[in-house]
């Protein structure tokens, strides 16, 4: 079950470690690790992840999934999914979803997802959520905002991390490899930029092409020189521009 237990910490490096180690000393599927201050918060393609103390949520979920490692692509947008419906709970602004890990507010970055998987003698998951709660825009990166900027009340982070657990659970119970027809297409009604013409940088390589959905297992479905592509990796960083 998602959230039994829940470790709190004031400060540690990042709840990602944390959640390794309790994996190495036996802890269950669905363990949390949540922190207040990570000193060396991690995202994804090697960045920090900084967010001051108390004013955004962040932690980590521990998983012993039961199906081999690579097929877990679906699992974070699944996830992505479940935060942008609860935020959208909070508020009337756009909530979208920018493949494969961030949720967006009005365009702007709420909140990012880290997977981070090991083999050893079983195989483990851990699922890194951060999400900007009341930090105010001052504070962050251009191009990120909080919940509670678009928020239509006063975002409480325990009430918020509650909402959160309720749904993740909900969401791993059923979560299968391959996404249903239908949670594809209500992915798809959030996803950024969909139908627009992107840049992709996966390692050194740019892909331009036009999104055009996403397949049952994650990946994204680019038209790129009239030929659809499967994207399993990689990052938008760039939105619609002219052709040539
Ligand atoms: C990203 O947007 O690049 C992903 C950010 C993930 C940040 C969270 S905060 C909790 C967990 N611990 C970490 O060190 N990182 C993740």
């Amino acid at each position: 079950m998602i959230g039994r237990p829940v470790w709190r910490f004031t400060e540690v490096a990042s709840t990602q470690d944390i959640a390794f180690r309790l994996a190495e000393l036996g802890a269950p599927h669905g363990t949390i690790v949540r922190a207040d201050y990570q000193t060396a918060g991690r995202g994804r393609q090697g960045r920090k992840w900084d967010a001051p103390a108390g004013l955004s949520l962040m932690f980590s979920v521990l998983l012993r999934p039961t199906c081999p490692l690579h097929e877990l692509g679906s699992m974070s947008l699944a996830v992505g999914s479940v935060l942008a419906d609860v935020f959208a709970s909070h508020t009337t602004a756009p909530v979208q979803i920018k493949w494969p890990n961030d949720v967006l507010i009005d365009g702007r970055k709420v909140s990012g997802i880290l997977m981070q998987t090991r083999t050893g003698a079983s195989s483990i998951a851990v699922l890194g959520i951060g999400i900007n709660v009341s930090t105010p825009d001052l504070l962050l990166p251009v191009g990120a905002t909080s919940l509670q900027a678009y928020a239509d009340d006063p975002v409480d982070t325990d009430v918020l991390f509650s909402e959160l657990i309720i749904a993740l659970d909900r969401m791993d119970r059923d979560w299968q490899p391959l996404l249903r027809p239908d949670e594809v297409s209500q992915i798809e009604a959030r996803l950024w930029q969909n139908g627009e013409l992107v840049s992709l940088l996966d390692a050194e390589r740019e892909i331009v092409g036009r999104i055009i959905g996403l397949d049952s297992s994650g990946g994204l479905r680019l038209e790129s020189n009239g030929t659809e592509r499967i994207i399993v990796s990689g990052e938008i960083v760039r939105g619609p521009r002219p052709i040539g």
